[in-house]
């Protein structure tokens, strides 16, 4: 006896739908692009609970009759195509004739509709897909879709649905996208009650991107605009020094169809490259336009991939079109480093202790990010373009002048008296300088004779910790300070027993502590710290040092001293003064005293731990130049 069966029609439905929504983002995109099909000049989207209690989409477009209401949630019912010739150039959002019927038969819809024509418009009501209703109502021209409690007849799909949170985002950045896809046509997004957005519907992206993305995105976005073989390319990408992390604020669109597309994601991110950092993402808005028959748009279940003719000619036409706005005259001109395809020579030998292996010069030469701004700020738009030697990462300090010992900020005074001799850097010897100011409590402005340093002072504090750290971890004597009061803390127990085992790496660095077991906790009492540090940094340090060791999850695959190493300056990092808060001049003078000379190697410090600059500088002959003072 066979046993293959006929799937009967509900199930048969479930499986289609299941391809074609999958979350109430996806219900919210087919309803979306359905009114724009509809050539709605004002739709409202709003959801409840993230979309899975209700979602109601509202059009002005141009309705359904009443005869054509039941048959729209049928399967491969469309008025958008009528024959397979029609697919190779297909102009609409829709073609399929699913999305209705795949909403349908898993939440409870209604839909009320009624074409200009017409004086009264017509509800239909359905259950998992089943006609409940069909009546004469009094409602506005144009359609409203209530979907409500999705999947409920699909309880493992309801059940995979993330939290409320998470729907409501995956349905904004739908909603968003659509907005932007659609400039003349004003978008209002509603969750929970609250207004998220409207767009004007004024049929500028500008206006929209700025409804969606917000003033910083609009205000420092570049215009594109470029036709070539075919192929149009338009819309606006962000100046270059306003990047994110991922890449959620790529958004395309082709022939005003969301896709996501990775000829033309690669095409636009090596447009940008050198001019961003590495994983770091542009913002852009850009659609490309070419004929309907180059692109196939029917090899996605939810259509949301489409396949070009020629890929290459996508690539090049959005390659150059994103190309030459960056390179327009309305960019402001950008600083380019070396490593990033830049023309600043890269001076010097690399810090004796450092970088760790895996930094190379190009990671050194790459984040210019703060400097950038800064020195955007400083010199004006259009002067620096072509004058990039005038600024550089602080790579030689000027020519040293005797200075007596800067204390180390904040460290108590108890316990110098025990305190061995001082192995390696010798008295620090920093060149004349004035501190002039800290800009937004994160970069010092420090005037030498011939130059001015910005200095990140986080950035270089965690170095100047993880270099001295280190400095103590090889040198067989210790600068290290006791404690009148011991720092206690109390640690899982695993923690207490990695500290055990890496206890000579970690009194190597300046520490004393003893180490009690107590149930599954352990006392860990800290009598001496090293003498780089205040006892909080200290306590921060340890704290964060015996955490990473602990972290199993990472995998050993360094030696074992480089695997230590790697801990500290990630432990480093929470150890030094944070940027963006204020710290007393005297922590100021200290970290500069100690970043202006010359490291024990004959080198300077020029990058913290993580491969970042800590200063740079600009030339006092450039300054004047700028001024007209120098020809
Ligand atoms: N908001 C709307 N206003 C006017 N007509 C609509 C609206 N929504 C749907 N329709 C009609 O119902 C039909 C079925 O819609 P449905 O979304 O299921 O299919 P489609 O849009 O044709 O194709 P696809 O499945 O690719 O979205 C549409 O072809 C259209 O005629
Ligand atoms: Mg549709």
């Amino acid at each position: 006896m066979g046993k293959i069966n006929v799937l009967g029609f509900d199930v048969a439905n479930l499986i289609a739908a299941g391809e074609v929504v999958d979350r109430p983002a996806s219900v919210v995109k087919e309803l979306l692009e359905n009114s724009i099909d509809a050539e709605a000049t004002s739709v409202t989207a709003e959801i409840q609970s993230g979309g899975v209690t209700l979602i109601r989409v509202t059009d002005n477009g141009c309705g359904m009759e009443p005869d054509d209401l039941p048959v729209a949630i049928l399967r491969h019912a469309t008025s958008k195509i009528k024959t397979a010739r029609d697919l190779s150039e297909i102009g609409t959002l829709g073609f399929r004739g699913e999305a209705l019927a795949a909403i349908a038969s898993v939440s409870k819809m209604r839909i009320f509709s009624k074409p200009a024509a017409n004086e009264m418009g017509t509800l239909l009501e359905c259950e998992a897909g089943r006609v409940t209703s069909l009546s004469e109502v009094g409602c506005a021209t144009g359609t409203t879709v209530v979907v409500e409690d999705l999947f409920y007849s699909v309880p493992a799909r309801r059940k995979f649905l993330k939290r409320d949170a998470t729907e409501a985002a995956a349905v904004s950045a739908v909603v968003e996208r659509i907005a932007l896809s659609r400039p003349d046509v004003e978008i209002k997004y509603i969750s929970d009650g609250e207004v998220k957005f409207v767009t004007t519907g004024s049929g500028d992206l500008k206006e929209a991107v700025y409804s969606v993305f917000g003033r910083e995105c609009a205000n420092r976005s570049i215009r594109v605009e470029r036709t070539d073989g075919g192929v149009t390319v338009t819309g606006f990408i962000s100046e270059p020094d306003l990047y994110k992390s991922n890449r959620n604020m790529e958004v395309f669109f082709v022939n005003g169809r969301l896709v996501k597309s990775r000829t033309i994601m690669a095409a636009v991110e090596q447009a940008y490259r050198s001019r961003i950092p590495a994983e770091k993402f542009p913002v852009c808005v850009l659609n490309v336009d070419l004929n309907l028959s180059a692109v196939d748009v029917n090899v996605h279940p939810a259509k949301l991939e489409v396949k070009f003719s020629d890929e290459k000619v996508i690539f090049d036409s959005v390659y150059y079109a994103v190309l030459s706005a960056l390179q327009s005259e309305t960019v402001r001109p950008e600083l380019k480093f070396a490593g990033t395809g830049a023309d600043i020579p890269c001076e010097g030998s690399e810090p004796a202790s450092f970088p760790p292996k895996k930094e190379s010069k190009d990671d050194f030469w790459i984040d210019g990010e703060e400097a950038r701004r800064l020195l955007n700020a400083f010199v004006p738009a259009d002067t620096h373009r072509t004058k990039t030697e005038q600024v550089k990462i602080y790579d030689s300090p000027p020519p040293a002048k005797k200075e007596a010992p800067a204390p180390a900020p904040a460290v108590p005074e108890d316990g110098g008296e025990d305190r061995p001799a001082i192995t390696d850097p010798g008295p620090i010897d920093p060149p004349e300088y004035i501190i002039l100011g800290e800009a937004y409590n994160c970069y010092v402005i420090v005037q030498f004779e011939d130059r001015i340093t910005f200095v990140d002072k986080h950035a270089a504090h965690e170095r100047i910790i993880f270099d001295e750290l280190c400095r103590n971890a090889r040198s067989a004597e210790k600068n290290a300070q006791l404690l009148m009061t011991p720092i206690v803390l109390d640690v899982p127990a695993w923690e207490g027993e990695t500290l055990r085992d890496y206890s000579d790496d970690v009194r190597s660095l300046g520490f004393e502590f003893t180490a009690k077991d107590e149930g599954n906790r352990t006392t860990v009492k800290v009598t001496a710290i090293p003498e780089q540090l205040d006892s909080a940094e200290a306590r921060e340090l340890f704290s964060t040092l015996v955490a990473k060791l602990s972290d199993t999850t990472a995998s050993i695959d360094s030696a074992y001293a480089e695997f230590f190493e790697s801990r500290l300056f990630q432990s480093a990092c929470k150890a030094a003064i944070k940027g963006g808060r204020r710290y007393g001049i005297e922590h100021i003078k200290w970290i500069c005293d100690r970043l202006f000379v010359k490291n024990p190697g004959g080198s300077v410090i020029r990058t913290c731990p993580h491969g970042r600059p800590v200063a740079f500088e600009i030339k006092r002959s450039s300054i004047d130049r700028q001024f007209g003072r120098l020809e």
